[in-house]
């Protein structure tokens, strides 16, 4: 466990600003580290920019400076938001920089020296915007097949780097190291894309049309090929650290996007063998942030959502929150403002916020400070008071468990766990009714307080990697003797988003059908609402339903029978927090199929706008309970 783990990000065009996807891959190389440190590793943390090229040097150029002055002013740029995102590398690396341009030279008379480089003469069909050839079975339409934009032929002498002849060995590394791409379906991909012959790579651009490269050493009327220049800054950062940093090759985890597997997976791993050099353990291709009409989100589309937008108004910790809690590993994810408004009401402000508020509240009002000496070591309840998780309990197990779905990039499954035990907690204190307890039993009551607070202060370290800022402030304020925040400084404030006054058309997350609230309802008698059968039900199994972002598959117990439902609050409830609610289920509803399932009654919910509740029953009475 104890051993030093170095993470990267992809080296980030200077082009333009960042954004969303940019945000959210270097937020997740910040959570990683962080969550890394807690679990009692080291940790070195790499991001940087990818400065060289002809993109950067067009926006230069339309910037009316030259690409170094480029550069130097949109670094400044970038480092600032990654700041304002409390993002904290080790080491941000530019290409333009003299320890990286050292090292590629290098790199480059190794494999030369080796015999892997050959000079050639080359026509294809160049993308001027994805600054590379791409051969006739490449194009779609006759177009690039990865922007769509035109390409041109073009003819020219070049420098090839023998790539194909280790297309067998990176194969055979690849079977032997299983694990060595993640998720398991993009290994899948590549071990695919290496079933047809691999090219060699094309790895300089003449100087008479691109000057803004590293020259290449042996032929000065060369540049190298940005991508070839670009994937070397992961093993040039470990040449020369910064300062009191320590690292070394191989890297632990290069964190990508699913665009850019290939460079990643095929052209750097057989540079690094071509070189001697070992190749990077581990691969993690994430999915894209897309827009409601399913766009990639980036500067290129043209739809980018800036995430100071809303870092500057909300903070950086919630924005982090909800990137983290929204994307499930190796999936495209969407973004929408309802959904991060309904995120941040509902877990944050709703379920954690109010917990601390309620937890604050009664300490003082009860004077629980006092009772803090004689809390007896083990929990002499007859029962547990929270039904908190044996793990939680037994920290060690907890801590386990979160690493695990860490470990697998599980993140939005491991915040989901952690937040089950705020809502665990929540739930317990309104059956406990402490603030009644407390004058029976008053012992009793403040030691199970003390015990939530506690918890509560174990859930804040486990959150931290994830809000830094947030959670230590939570934390001191447990320290501070359980302070009461003042009215205006609430933690997590509650989001209005009408504020936001960029309401998209997007219907608000409605329970499945029919509509709840239909205009002006008519007057009923007593007969008309006895034909409605309601019963109280236990849910047993919560699934999300592939394709939506609104509906779940929810197998409710109610007593009799178990009943599947097709429910549309996923935007209010994550699966997992709904595994033994209490809910009411209109069940002689007309079974109906929702999106191809079976759905057979209809759990009933208030809606306001974004915001979904449950309806439940107010004390325990058996499943299968009629309302009436
Ligand atoms: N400069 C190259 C990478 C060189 S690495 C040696 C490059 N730069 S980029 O600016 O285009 O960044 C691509 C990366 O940004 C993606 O792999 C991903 O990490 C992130 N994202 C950019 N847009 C994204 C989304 N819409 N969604 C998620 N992440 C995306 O490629």
């Amino acid at each position: 466990m104890n051993r030093d783990f170095y993470i990267t990000t992809p080296l980030y065009y200077v082009n333009g600003e960042p954004h969303i996807g940019h945000a959210y891959t270097t937020i997740l190389a910040d959570v990683l580290t962080r969550f890394g440190r807690l679990m009692g590793r080291r940790v070195h943390f790499l991001t940087g920019l990818d400065e060289h090229g002809q993109k950067v040097s067009q926006a230069a150029a339309e910037n009316n400076k030259t690409p170094q002055q480029h550069c130097d002013e949109m670094a400044v740029t970038w480092t600032n938001v990654w700041k304002k995102l409390n993002i904290e590398p080790d080491d941000f690396i530019r290409t333009t920089e003299p320890r990286h341009e050292q090292v590629v030279i290098e790199f480059l008379n190794r494999i030369n020296e080796k015999g892997d480089v050959y000079r050639k003469e080359y026509e294809g069909w160049y993308s001027v915007y994805e600054e590379r050839y791409f051969t006739e079975k490449d194009l779609i339409d006759g177009r690039d097949p990865i922007s769509g934009r035109p390409v041109e032929r073009r003819k020219e002498t070049n420098y090839f780097f023998r790539m194909s002849k280790y297309q067998e060995w990176l194969i055979k590394h690849y079977k032997k190291n299983q694990r060595a791409i993640r998720p398991r379906s993009r290994l899948n991909e590549v071990l695919g894309y290496l079933k047809q012959p691999l090219g060699d790579l094309c790895i300089s651009r003449p100087r008479s049309r691109l000057e803004w490269g590293i020259p290449i050493p042996w032929d000065d009327d060369y540049v190298t090929y940005v991508w070839f220049d670009a994937l070397i800054n992961y093993f040039s950062a470990t040449v020369s650290p910064p300062e009191g940093k320590e690292v070394s090759w191989p890297a632990d985890l290069h964190l990508i996007a699913k665009d850019i597997l290939t460079t990643h997976a095929v052209y750097w791993p057989i540079m690094l063998h071509a070189a001697g050099y070992e190749p990077p353990r581990q691969i993690f291709a994430h999915g894209w942030w897309l827009d409601k009409d399913a766009a990639k989100m980036s500067k290129s589309e043209g739809n980018v959502i800036k995430p100071l937008d809303l870092v500057d108004r909300f903070g950086p910790d919630v924005f982090r929150y909800y990137l983290m809690s929204e994307m499930t590993a190796g999936m495209d994810a969407n973004f929408s403002l309802d959904s991060f408004v309904r995120r941040v009401n509902s877990d944050l402000a709703n379920d954690l916020g109010n917990l601390y508020n309620r937890l604050a509240r009664l300490y003082h009002q009860f004077g629980w400070a006092k009772y803090k000496d004689s809390r007896p070591t083990t929990t002499s309840f007859e029962e547990d008071p929270f039904e908190v998780p044996g793990e939680l309990r037994d920290s060690v197990e907890f801590v386990e468990l979160i690493e695990n779905l860490v470990d697998n990039y599980e993140i939005n499954l491991a915040i989901g766990h952690i937040m089950s035990v705020v809502n665990r907690i929540n739930r317990h204190i309104e059956r406990w009714e402490p603030w009644k307890s407390a004058r029976e039993r008053p012992d009793e009551t403040a030691w199970a307080m003390l015990e939530a607070i506690d918890y509560l202060d174990r859930v804040a370290e486990m959150l931290a990697p994830v809000m830094p800022e947030k959670m230590a402030t939570l934390r001191q304020w447990i320290r501070d003797g359980v302070r009461m925040p003042g009215k205006d400084q609430q933690l997590f404030p509650r989001i209005d988003i009408r504020e936001l006054q960029l309401k998209q058309p997007e219907s608000p997350a409605a329970v499945a059908s029919p509509p709840l609230a239909a205009s002006e309802p008519p007057e009923i008698s007593i007969d008309d609402f006895a034909a409605l059968d309601m019963r109280v039900g236990v849910i047993r199994e919560a699934e999300r339903i592939e394709g939506t972002d609104r509906l779940l598959v929810l197998k409710v117990d109610i007593g009799v029978e178990i009943r599947q439902v097709v429910a549309g609050i996923a935007a209010s409830y994550r699966p997992q927090e709904l595994i033994d609610k209490r809910v009411i289920l209109l069940v002689n509803l007309k079974p109906v199929r929702l999106r191809g399932i079976a759905s057979r009654g209809m759990i009933l919910a208030a809606v306001k706008e974004q915001n979904i509740a449950l309806l439940t029953v107010d004390h325990d009475i058996e499943i299968g309970s009629r309302i009436s």
